[in-house]
């Protein structure tokens, strides 16, 4: 019998590669997927040595619509009968005044972050529901949780996360589908994220209070297991969602924004 197995998006590095091995540890053979091969392969191969796991690779640029449905394709046509777990975590930030972040850029982003999750929990879930009892896992960010001046639009994507994961596992539920969705928002992690995002003036901060992506990592999978909804790793960023929620709008996006515009311009001053 075949073993289930795990589409993981994002998998090269970061959160995603610990997530894989994660998964890889709780027996699942992986599909891994990111933009650059090489990454892709050797983080492959140390899963199969490590784990006695199958971890086959599959490169895509999920900015690019094609290469989403390419990932479609060869994820339908090779694991359709083991598929159990599809995990959407490839995404990344951009930081800076909205007017001045390029807007083919930006649409770029919202392609990885909001598009690609769409397409694939569309194109995989029938066959979840096939294989059931299976999981969806959408990785977001506590930055959905208030508007972030100088990541408008990525704090938007990540909310869009949250509010899609939380439709879809109600829409499973009320269709008796055998998906369960949930949705994991991290906090500063110790990941590529801050290089990506151009993001240096905040690394001192996001260092003193990040986690590691392995603990954000075992708090998800724990989360997926257990069929949770939402789930906000570690004390600090629960505390920070749930401020959020319940002080006025203006106020909590006020405070989060006074810190990345006032780095922000630092930042520009000394260039
Ligand atoms: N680190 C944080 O502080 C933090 C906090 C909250 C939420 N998150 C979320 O956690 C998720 C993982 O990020 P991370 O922190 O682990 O960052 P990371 O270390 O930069 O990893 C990002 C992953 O996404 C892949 N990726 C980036 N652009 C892609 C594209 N166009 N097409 C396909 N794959 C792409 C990267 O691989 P390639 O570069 O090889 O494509 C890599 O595997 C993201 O959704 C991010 O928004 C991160």
């Amino acid at each position: 019998m075949k073993r289930p197995r795990a589409l993981v998006t994002g998998a090269s590095k970061g959160i995603g590669l610990a997530l894989a091995r994660g998964l890889a540890t709780r027996g699942y053979d992986l599909l891994l997927s990111a933009r650059s091969l090489a990454e892709l392969e050797s983080a492959a191969e140390a899963i199969r040595k490590e784990y006695s796991v199958q971890a086959d690779v599959f490169p895509a640029d999920l900015s690019i619509p094609s290469q989403v449905q390419s990932l479609v394709d060869y994820a339908r046509d090779r694991f359709a009968s083991e598929l159990k777990i599809l995990v959407n975590n490839a995404g990344y930030g951009m930081w800076g005044w909205f007017q001045t972040l390029p807007l083919e850029e930006q649409l770029r982003m919202l392609h990885v972050n909001v598009q690609a999750p769409l397409i694939l929990s569309h194109a995989f879930l029938p066959i979840l529901h096939q294989n059931g009892p299976s999981y969806i896992l959408n990785i977001s960010s506590s930055t959905a949780y208030q508007a972030l001046p100088t990541m408008s639009v990525y704090a938007a994507s990540k909310a869009f996360m949250v509010q899609m994961s939380r439709g879809l596992r109600q829409e499973c539920q009320r269709q008796r589908l055998r998906v369960s969705v949930t949705c994991v928002s991290p906090g500063a992690t110790k990941t590529n994220f801050i290089d990506r995002a151009g993001m240096e003036p905040l690394r001192k901060m996001s260092d003193a209070v990040g986690m590691t992506p392995e603990a954000v990592a075992r708090v998800a999978i724990k989360a997926m297991l257990a069929g949770k909804t939402e789930v906000v790793p570690g004390l600090v960023n629960k505390m920070g969602a749930a401020l959020a929620r319940y002080l006025p709008k203006k106020v909590a996006e006020t405070a989060a924004g006074n810190i990345y515009v006032k780095k922000l311009a630092d930042s520009n001053r000394s260039n």
